[in-house]
């Protein structure tokens, strides 16, 4: 069995970004023998919603390495640079690529490791090694698109598995019906049902906007009712100041606060960046619903303090029990799809970390993403993405990646510094 200085669950940004944080120090300090586990067959990030239009919500200088290292040979400037686009992009005058462009751009950071990378594994288990009284060592273990099962052996792991669809309560028991399915499949699973007279779009958020968006400009014939429960689609606010929150150093002030704080800090800013698609989104899906006033002909609706009741699927279509919260009314509409524009949440390194849980209690992080851990358990692991609540809104995003794969690799360093003669002897043999 392989034994690896560091197994990172995941290939997405934050572990691609790490990747050429260790590259580029590979000349300094104690070499890291780093393997990446990958469960999609190849590189791809979010492909369902690689949508015509849809463009980034962050800049491009907030790539996998400007903020760490202007000077690094991948950044977004140097990929235009060898795909020979850097002039035209010029020419856009935007700091907005599209999520294809920037899609592209991930995929070929991420091709240039490609042997760094087991893809169409995914891990489900990380076990504790015992040596006596100590943790020295994890195994991983994965499952091979045959079924077959692998395990490796770590020295230290991070974990970067992004999030998972949030599916309210009322459409849960239909996780196996064709005609119902959240955003994050929205590609490829409207593109199997044809043509659709009715369609559902529960959610206010980017996702929501864009896929509504989609729906109208994909066939004439197809009317959508936009759910929400909120009162109106609100914009994110991204003016200059706002945006100091995704500033890297804004995480020293996130995590230097106090719960009480925190909490008061998520609420004030929350509509940063959830339910909160762009403005000009918000003024385009505006124009289509007065255009329909013009023209005297409703086809979209936007049902503004609607609650999903109950849902229940027939041979002709999916019946939804709605509730009107504003006037409590309830009513019944029949769709032909109803997509979930809900969000996600972002629970999965509990369920892989869990036979951790005694060294690791409930995986609460340091400053630099380490997860808390009882004497005795050498290993170091660490959460990308999953440390909000410490961290601030940026962990989620792509705004602070650069800087944090830096933070990790020194803690990383410093961690692999101090480890005690006897576990690194142990682990060595390993
Ligand atoms: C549609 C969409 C658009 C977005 N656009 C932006 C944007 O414009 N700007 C921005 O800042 N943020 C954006 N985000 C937020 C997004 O979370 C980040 O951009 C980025 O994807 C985070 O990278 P990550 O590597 O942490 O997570 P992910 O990109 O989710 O990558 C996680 C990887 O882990 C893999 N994985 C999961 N479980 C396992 C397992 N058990 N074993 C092996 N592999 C596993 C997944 O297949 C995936 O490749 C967007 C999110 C969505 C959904
Ligand atoms: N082009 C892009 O760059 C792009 C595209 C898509 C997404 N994103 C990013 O991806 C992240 C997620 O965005 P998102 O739009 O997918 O999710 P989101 O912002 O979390 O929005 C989820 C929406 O679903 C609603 N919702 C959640 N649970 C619900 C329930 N049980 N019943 C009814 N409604 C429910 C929420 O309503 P409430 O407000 O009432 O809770 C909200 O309107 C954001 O960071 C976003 O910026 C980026």
């Amino acid at each position: 069995m392989q034994t690896h200085d560091l197994i990172g669950i995941g290939f997405g940004p934050s572990n691609i970004a790490l990747a050429i944080a260790l590259d580029e120090k590979r000349h300094t300090g104690q070499p890291v023998d780093a393997l990446f586990i990958e469960k999609q067959a190849g590189f791809t990030w979010h492909p369902d919603m690689v949508l015509d239009h849809a463009h980034m919500q962050i800049s491009f200088l907030k790539d996998l390495a400007t903020l760490r290292n202007p000077t690094s040979r991948f950044t977004f400037v140097n990929y235009l640079h060898e795909k020979q686009r850097l002039p035209d992009f010029i020419n856009l005058k935007t700091f907005y690529p599209s999520r294809q462009e920037f899609s592209d751009y991930l995929g070929w950071a991420a091709a240039q490791f490609a042997d760094r990378c087991a893809y169409a594994e995914e891990v489900f288990e990380i076990l504790p090694e015992r040596q006596g009284d100590e943790v020295s060592l994890l195994r991983v273990r994965s499952r091979c698109a045959d079924g077959s099962v692998r395990e490796r052996l770590a020295r230290n792991l991070v974990v970067s598995m992004g999030g998972t669809t949030n599916i309210p309560e009322a459409f849960r028991p239909f996780k196996d019906e064709p005609r119902v399915f959240h955003s994050h499949n929205y590609l490829s699973r409207i593109d199997q049902l044809g043509p659709l007279k009715k369609v559902a779009v529960v959610g206010g958020g980017q996702s929501a906007a864009e896929i509504f968006m989609e729906l109208h400009g994909r066939d004439a014939s197809t009317q959508v009712d936009l759910i929400m429960r909120a009162r109106a689609i609100r914009p994110s606010d991204d003016s200059p100041f706002v945006n100091e929150i995704f500033n890297a150093d804004f995480t020293d002030y996130v995590y230097d606060r106090s719960e009480d704080e925190r909490t008061h800090l998520f609420k004030e800013f929350w509509h940063t960046n959830y339910s909160a698609p762009d403005l000009e989104l918000v003024q385009q899906i505006f124009k289509v619903m007065y255009e329909q006033k013009v023209a005297g002909k409703q086809r979209h609706r936007l049902l503004r303090r609607h609650q999903v009741q109950e849902v229940r699927a027939g041979a002709d279509g999916l019946h939804l029990r709605l509730l009107d919260t504003d006037g409590q009314l309830e009513h019944a509409n029949r769709y032909d799809a109803v997509i979930l524009a809900t969000g996600y949440v972002r629970h999965q390194h509990k369920a892989v970390l869990a036979p951790l849980a005694p060294y690791l209690g409930d995986f609460t992080v340091d400053r630099n993403y380490r997860v808390r851990s009882t004497p005795g358990f050498r290993p170091q692991v660490f959460l990308q993405g999953a440390c909000e609540a410490t961290h601030g809104f940026s962990d989620t995003l792509l705004s602070v990646t650069a800087v944090r794969t830096e933070e990790i690799r020194c803690a990383l360093e410093e961690g692999r510094a101090q480890a005690p003669a006897r576990s690194r002897a142990a682990a060595l043999q390993a």
